[in-house]
Order: structure tokens, then C-alpha cells, then sequence
């Protein structure tokens, strides 16, 4: 287990009747990057904001690097870095005075704050934007400049809250190529997400959150494998499938259901069997007279987990 960053303990927020976290624990171990997984109103921006000190808990404990502390307590805030969904810089700023600004306000000296705003804007692509108002920017690079103006203080712990929402897919890859920079830096990241693929392809671990309670934190893999469910094979077949063929594959693979629509051949099996079964039903259907035209293999997703666990959609 990494050295622990963030360990919280019972959190609990409500707003008048309405419980926005249930008595959440977690655990953030250095280096990682932790995803909190779950549709609008599950409560995951009110417990990263509880986490960062933006927030107080109605009850609950927090250790910082390794103390109790709380979030507001200097040392650990200085440690820690927010980026807000909204931009949190000066719109009438250039990008460069925006991060010379919040190098002031952390403190750095002149030639630091230079250096460390070159840095930035190399870093983040947004060279060609050093002097261009922050209000023209499109909005992925308003949000690189949110990720840039939030890391002038070299934090050790990063919280993006939906970091990628509205993005075009480019801008979204770009982001997530930095984030995975981020860590690389030995960056410790919190971020919330109701985005499947961006869990399943930023985070080491994902805490599956709904109604104010996370109910598994697991890694992505280890989620799919567990909950995923069944792998569906379907094997298109040159004609209809007929009853004699599902039978033979029923005594081939006894505890497989397979299924017939029109000219597809459908099964569901276990994901550790799908290698095994793919060669074995192919020549089965081959040697019953069927040509196949085609095969989909249909892996579980975080979807599915989610389905599972939850018993509701993710749908948001
Ligand atoms: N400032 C607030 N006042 C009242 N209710 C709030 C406030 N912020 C969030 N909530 C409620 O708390 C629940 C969790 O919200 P939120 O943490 O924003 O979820 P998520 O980030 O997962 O969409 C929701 O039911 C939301 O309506
Ligand atoms: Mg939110």
C-alpha cells in the first residue's frame, strides 16, 4: 500500500433533509489517481469539495499525509490544488498575467513566477495564447488554464471536478494525456466523473458512488472483472440458426444458454471462457454446416458494474 495522501473516515453532509454523503470512508494512496464514478446527484462533488476544505462536513474524519488535520490548516491546504468545473481565473487577464497573478498570491518571486508560467503555458500547449485574453479562449483551453492557474503551487494532491464535461474529444485527450502527467509527477489526483470511459481509462482506482454512499472501490479492471457479468459472444452466422445446432452447442458448453436471432448464434459466457469458447463453438458451428460471416465479442463495461451494483443506469 502507497503512503497514505487522503484517509477519510464517516463523512456525512446533508442539506436540510437532503443527504448528499452518507458516511463515506476512503483512502487516497500517494501517486494515485482516484476516480468518484456516478450520475448527477450522487454526491460526488460535495464529498471531493469536503475532501479539498471547500467544504465542512456535518461529521467525519480527514487525515492529511499521514495526521488528522483538517483541509483549511495551512500546511495541508498549501499542498493541495482545486480545479473547479467553472473558470476560477481573471477573464480580462491575459493567460499569462492570470498565471503571474496566482503566483503572486502563492507567494513566488518575480523571476519564480516567470519561470514558472512559461512552464505552465509550454506545458499545457497554450504558447500561442500567452497574450490572449482569457475570455476568448474556447473552452477547453479555458480549462487548461483553470488546470494551469491551480498547479503554480506545485500541489501534491489535485482535485478535478468533471474535468472533461462539454470537451470536444480532442480536448478531451489532451486532458487526459496531461492528467496521466500529472501523476507521473508523482501527483496524488481526486477526481469526480460521471464519464465510464474517462473512470475506466484515468483512474487506478474508481469508487462507484449513488445516493450519497459509494458502495465498492475497486480498480476499473477489477470492477469489470467482478461485476461486469457475462461476456456475450455472437457469431453471425450464413443462414438461420436452428434448433439442432443450439442444442449441440448446449451439450458442448453445458451451462450456457445460446440464443438464436435470425442468422446470429448469441452466448453468454463467462469472461475468463470467452478465449476457450470462441475456438470451440467456431468449429462446432463449422462442422454443423454453417459458414461465419462475422463475430462480435461483447466485453462487460463500467456500465455494467454499475447496472449490477446499483440496479439502476447510469443514464444521466
Ligand atoms: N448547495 C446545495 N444546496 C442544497 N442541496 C445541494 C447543494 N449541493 C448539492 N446539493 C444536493 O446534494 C446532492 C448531491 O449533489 P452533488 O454533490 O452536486 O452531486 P454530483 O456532483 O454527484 O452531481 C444532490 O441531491 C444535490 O441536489
Ligand atoms: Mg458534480
Amino acid at each position: 500500500m502507497p503512503e497514505s495522501v487522503l484517509a477519510a473516515t464517516e463523512i456525512h453532509k446533508a442539506y436540510g433533509d437532503q443527504i448528499a454523503v452518507n458516511r463515506v470512508s476512503l483512502s487516497i494512496g500517494k501517486g494515485e489517481i482516484l476516480g468518484l464514478l456516478g450520475p448527477n446527484g450522487a454526491g460526488k462533488t460535495t464529498l471531493a469539495r469536503v475532501l479539498v476544505g471547500l467544504l465542512d462536513p456535518d461529521f467525519g474524519k480527514m487525515s492529511y499525509f499521514g495526521r488528522e488535520a483538517s483541509p483549511r490548516q495551512k500546511n495541508v491546504k498549501r499542498q493541495i490544488s482545486i480545479v473547479p468545473q467553472e473558470p476560477s481565473f481573471y477573464m480580462t487577464f491575459t493567460v499569462e498575467q492570470n498565471l503571474l497573478f496566482f503566483a503572486s498570491i502563492y507567494g513566488l518571486g518575480r523571476s519564480e513566477a516567470r519561470e514558472k508560467a512559461d512552464y505552465l503555458i509550454k506545458w499545457l500547449k497554450l504558447t500561442g495564447f500567452r497574450h490572449k485574453r482569457a475570455e476568448l479562449l474556447s473552452g477547453g483551453y479555458k480549462r487548461l488554464l483553470n488546470i494551469a492557474c491551480s498547479l503554480v503551487n506545485d500541489p501534491k494532491l489535485v482535485f478535478l471536478d468533471e474535468p472533461t464535461v462539454g470537451l470536444d474529444p480532442k480536448m478531451r485527450q489532451l486532458l487526459w494525456d496531461k492528467i496521466i502527467e500529472l501523476k507521473n509527477q508523482g501527483r496524488t489526483i481526486l477526481l469526480t466523473t460521471h464519464y465510464m470511459d474517462e473512470a475506466e481509462k484515468l483512474c487506478d482506482r474508481v469508487a462507484l458512488m449513488s445516493d450519497g454512499r459509494i458502495s465498492v472501490i475497486e480498480s476499473p479492471y477489477r470492477l469489470i472483472e467482478k461485476f461486469g457479468g457475462e461476456t456475450i459472444l455472437i457469431f453471425k452466422l450464413d443462414k438461420s440458426v436452428d434448433q439442432e445446432l443450439i442444442e449441440k452447442v448446449q451439450q458442448a458448453m453445458p451451462g450456457i444458454t445460446p440464443r438464436s436471432v435470425q442468422s446470429n448464434l448469441v452466448l453468454p459466457v463467462k469472461q475468463a471462457d470467452s478465449t476457450k469458447a470462441i475456438v470451440k463453438i467456431s468449429k462446432l458451428v463449422e462442422e454443423s454446416g454453417y459458414k461465419i460471416l462475422g463475430s462480435i465479442v461483447k466485453e462487460p463495461e463500467l456500465e455494467d458494474v454499475f447496472l449490477n451494483i446499483t440496479g439502476s443506469a447510469m443514464g444521466v
